[in-house]
């Protein structure tokens, strides 16, 4: 950790959660919290809460949560420290300097060498495109109809023919040889001794969201392998996490990206106005990269190549996008190749024209998954449709929305919608029936796994303390921290409840002090479950009584079957049953705790 202690809660408690998410998130009150549309996934109607006794968020559609920390890091993509020093900006608190261990701060200071030496070489490269030995770079990107302020704003280089000015330049700086070699600018081989990587090429820099230079790409001036060389992955430059041209496209304001695969692509869009397209940087698109865009769209475009390499890439950015729940429409540029070649055949409007038509990235895989039927020979044509069928129900949970589809696949493919739809229930069938057993969160209505449901009352019963504070008193007497068989959940309960009597952690601190998202995401989960509170005392009562019993039951089976190997169990049995049989005839009264 950074941070002392004291600092982190300073900053935390003087920064309320409310103020805070408000600020990104349109948030309504509803009881004792607020809600609005989550942030980190698309939907239309608001599971995202916010709770301010709690200082946590916590969305119910897709189980993202956390505290004020984390919702920067989320959706400000900040790491921890950038959090921490945004927030205690935010509320006028002066952090002391930074503990930094010996090793982070040689990490972070060699990131910044990197980030110098790369800026460096960005300017070495703008100038000699515009010197007179650059004339031949100067030709190759006018030839492509490049203006210059479009060369200007991207920062577009020359490299010199000869192959180590670059090395000899960034040394005369004062750059070690080493540093120039990992920002990936050199390399030493025995025979050639140092040379640049870069040379005779034109260079289109690399920068990350924060407009830094992390890396180049550098193309030859005509015909020549490889056609285009780029920077490796460096501690900077880390390919499944960047995208060319984000940094501009962030602010577009168009709420949709389009994305291609070409740095001239991307060029030439922004020169014709279309300021919301990146590209991937030489590599397949990631995961890390659709997460990344999900912050900045809610629809991404893509614009492949029209060959066969663009389809298949095209199908692998589908996948990936919807893991992600972001929509994905495809871009047709047919006849020509590639976004760069259709503006300049067709121009700009035809492209919005592109853009407008572009097709629902479902039906896409549909008609390249034709191509692989004869629909002229009915058994091939059966397998098409069941293929299709099987790909709807894996593809969408929505009845609806399924609907929807199969009525419009069975206008377009002459098949009865009714036909269809049996087929995609019968795999849906299939399909739930593996969700539930890897996924037992979505099984809405099935049966549960039964690890699960002894969570579950562990977790209810933990959420009925935070909610109810004053029934921790009624109940100490027969629930200890050995009850939360799950090791998670005993760990908050002994931050809530300290058993030497020590001083009590409040939900958000408990969050602060887990590192792990998974872990942080769960226990958000956690307090922020709701109770039922519109029942009567009576009822909540029947309801407490029956967690309280559920939860000791499992403990007291849970140690039952441990005697043999925790010298501790007897003990635990013992008075377990003890509890039991109490709890038994009797019954915790919320009087005074709940509303009538
Ligand atoms: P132009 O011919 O300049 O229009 O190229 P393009 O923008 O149409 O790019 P192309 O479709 O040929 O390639 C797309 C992207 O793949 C480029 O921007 C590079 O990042 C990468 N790429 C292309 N050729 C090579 C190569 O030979 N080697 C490597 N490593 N990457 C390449
Ligand atoms: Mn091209």
């Amino acid at each position: 950790m950074y941070y002392p202690e004291e600092v982190l809660e300073e900053v935390r408690s003087r920064n309320d959660i409310v103020d805070v998410v408000s600020s990104y998130v349109k948030l309504t009150k509803k009881g004792a919290n607020y809600f609005g549309l989550c942030p980190f996934h698309n939907e239309k109607s608001p599971s995202f809460s916010v709770s301010g006794p709690k200082q946590m968020y916590y969305c119910f559609g897709c189980g993202a949560g956390g505290n004020v920390f984390s919702f920067l890091q989320q959706y400000e993509n900040m790491s921890f420290p950038e959090a921490v020093k945004a927030l205690a900006d935010r509320a006028g608190i002066k952090l002391p300097e930074v503990e930094y261990t010996e090793e982070a701060r040689r990490a972070r200071d060699r990131k910044q060498m990197l980030l110098d030496v790369c800026k460096e070489a960005a300017k070495y490269f703008y100038y000699q495109l515009r010197q007179p030995q650059g004339e031949v770079g100067m030709k190759y990107l006018a030839g492509r109809e490049l203006s210059p302020e479009t060369m200007n704003k991207w920062g577009l280089g020359y490299s010199n023919k000869t192959s180590d000015d670059l090395y000899k330049y960034l040394r005369s700086k004062g750059y070690e040889s080493d540093v120039i070699i990992e920002a990936g600018l050199a390399t030493y081989e025995e025979q050639r001794g140092m040379h640049d990587k870069f040379w005779n090429r034109v260079m289109f820099p690399i920068q990350n969201i924060n407009n830094q230079v992390i890396g180049f790409g550098g193309r030859v001036m005509g015909e020549g392998k490889p056609k285009y060389l780029n920077s490796p992955e460096t501690p900077i430059f880390d390919k499944s996490r960047n995208l060319f041209g984000l940094n501009y496209a962030r602010s577009s304001r168009k709420n949709q990206i389009i994305l291609c695969e070409g740095y001239m692509d991307v060029i030439t869009m922004h020169q014709a106005g279309f300021t919301q397209a990146v590209a991937s940087l030489g590599t397949a698109f990631t995961s890390g990269q659709a997460s990344l865009l999900r912050k900045y769209a809610d629809e991404v475009l893509l614009a492949y190549d029209s060959d066969g390499a663009g389809t298949n890439a095209a199908l692998r950015a589908i996948g990936i996008l919807r893991e992600v729940e972001l929509t994905g429409r495809v871009l047709s540029f047919s006849p020509h190749k590639d976004p760069d070649e259709f503006i300049k055949a067709e121009g700009a409007e035809a492209f919005q024209k592109r853009i407008d038509e572009a097709e629902n990235s479902f039906l896409f895989e549909v008609r390249i998954l034709e191509r692989d039927f004869n629909l002229q020979d009915p058994e091939s044509k059966t397998k098409f449709f069941r293929e299709v069928a099987r790909k709807l129900a894996v593809t969408f949970r929505d009845e609806l929305e399924r609907t929807n589809y199969i009525e419009t696949l069975s206008v377009k493919y002459h098949v009865p919608a009714g036909e269809l739809k049996k087929m995609v229930g019968g795999f849906a069938a299939q399909e739930g029936l593996v969700r539930v057993a890897e996924k037992p969160k979505q099984a809405l209505g099935k049966k549960e796994d039964p690890a699960e449901s002894i969570k579950k009352t562990q977790r209810m019963l933990i959420t009925w303390l935070t909610d109810v504070p004053q029934l921790y008193e009624r109940i100490s007497k027969y629930i200890t921290a050995d009850d939360f068989t799950d090791p998670l959940y005993k760990e908050v309960f002994e931050k809530l409840y300290p058993p030497d009597g020590g001083t009590p952690e409040s939900p958000a601190s408990i969050l602060s002090g887990f590192t792990e998202e998974a872990d942080q995401q769960e226990i958000a989960a956690l307090f922020q479950t709701q109770l039922e509170t519109k029942q009567d005392r009576a009822t909540r009562e029947v309801a407490l009584h029956d967690l309280i019993m559920a939860v000791k039951n499992n403990s007291f089976a849970y140690y039952s079957g441990r005697l043999g190997e925790d010298v501790d169990a007897l003990t635990k049995v013992v008075n377990g049953k003890k509890d039991l049989e109490e709890l038994r005839r009797t019954r915790i009264s919320l009087e005074g705790l709940v509303s009538e």
